[in-house]
């Protein structure tokens, strides 16, 4: 994975100014301040407290007031005064000098795992991995994971997996590079998968979930939800899923969707990435398609469209999907597609 992503940043990355210094003091600052603030606004911030406060030692002799008022319109202004106490720290007990090792680091107020991984990383190339929340995005996605986030075991889970992803050879430049491709690349909506570099092993690009990764645990969810059914035919076989994550119609079998933000129309969906899948250069055909009634769970509504597809053959990847259609009834299927089948199948 690294270096697909390195190559994607070589390319792509943006050229910021706290990428261009090995200054702890510099890359702290800038980390602290892009912890809750956008890189556009944070930058103008970074560059005029660096004008004001060139070194650690100028913010520790600084007055809390005018450090405050530095930062006044970025808000969480504790993120100040944490900085300023720290900079206390670094010129008392560390004569000045910004600690090196992670732990020494971790430990100044205002730094918790993530920003001591950022700053150790870019600083010394300390084989750190950064674990914020664009990384949460591109692992869950390109791992397919439905480990929620927010949890405990989930933090844990997720930084192990960002660890053994690490280029250790590169650390600093890695973890901007993970960064930078979640914020530009793998966004959190209208992520850019046709022009991914990962659109072939992306796993949750393959079984259409990237909208749905990460996975939050306390989220309440959106209580609307469109699932675009592939009712796709080749002879007397059809392909049935099962649904294997942590969400509504755990282990029950369902035809290929791709979920939507909103209602979607048919030549949309034939161009996503995960209907080519399964298609492939097919001289497929579009037999029908059928907007169901909305579907009252108790905590959503579904909308589905169900669109039925004819073609005379099947990609690997439909394949393996393919079971005889006189068997479809052996499989538990959710109400909705009952319905649906009890009606149109012939
Ligand atoms: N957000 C947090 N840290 C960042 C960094 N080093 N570059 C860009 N965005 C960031």
């Amino acid at each position: 994975m690294a270096p697909v992503l390195l190559e994607w940043y070589a390319r792509h990355g943006r050229d910021l100014p706290w990428r261009r210094t090995r200054d702890p003091y510099c890359i702290w600052l800038s980390e602290v301040i892009l912890q809750q603030t956008r890189v556009a606004q944070g930058t103008e911030y970074y560059l005029r407290f660096l004008a004001r406060f060139p070194d650690v030692g100028a913010l520790a002799a600084a007055e809390e007031d005018e450090v405050l008022k530095l930062w006044q319109g970025l808000g969480y202004y504790s993120r100040a005064r944490n900085l300023h106490a720290a900079a206390k720290i670094v010129a008392e007990r560390f004569d000045g000098h910004f600690p090196e090792r992670f732990a020494e680091v971790r430990a100044l107020p205002g730094v918790g795992d993530y920003t001591a991984a950022a700053i150790c990383s870019a600083a010394y190339d300390a084989p750190c991995a950064a674990v914020d929340g664009n990384v949460y995005r591109v692992l869950s996605r390109l791992f397919d994971l439905d480990t929620p986030i927010d949890t405990a075991a989930g933090r844990k889970a997720f930084a192990s997996l960002a660890q053994i992803q690490l280029d250790r050879a590169q650390p600093g430049r890695y973890n901007q590079a993970i960064m930078d491709f979640g914020a530009l690349q793998c966004t959190p909506k209208s992520p850019r998968c046709s022009e991914c570099p990962f659109a072939e092993r992306c796993l949750a690009l393959a079984a259409g979930t990237v909208a749905r990764r990460p996975v939050k645990q306390g989220k309440t969810h959106v209580s609307d939800r469109w699932f675009n059914y592939l009712h796709i035919v080749c002879g007397d076989r059809t392909l049935l899923c099962r649904r294997e994550t942590h969400d509504i119609w755990q282990g029950l079998y369902e035809f290929p969707m791709i979920e939507t933000d909103g209602p979607t129309d048919f030549a949309t969906l034939a161009a996503a990435p995960r209907f080519r899948m399964l298609t492939g250069d097919a001289p497929w055909h579009l037999v029908r398609s059928v907007d169901m009634p909305r579907h009252q769970l108790s905590h959503r509504t579904i909308h589905a469209a169900i669109h039925r597809i004819e073609t005379p053959r099947l990609t690997p990847a439909a394949e393996s999907l393919a079971v005889e259609t006189a068997a479809l009834g052996d499989h538990a299927v959710p109400r909705l597609l009952e319905r649906y089948l009890t009606k149109y199948q012939m």
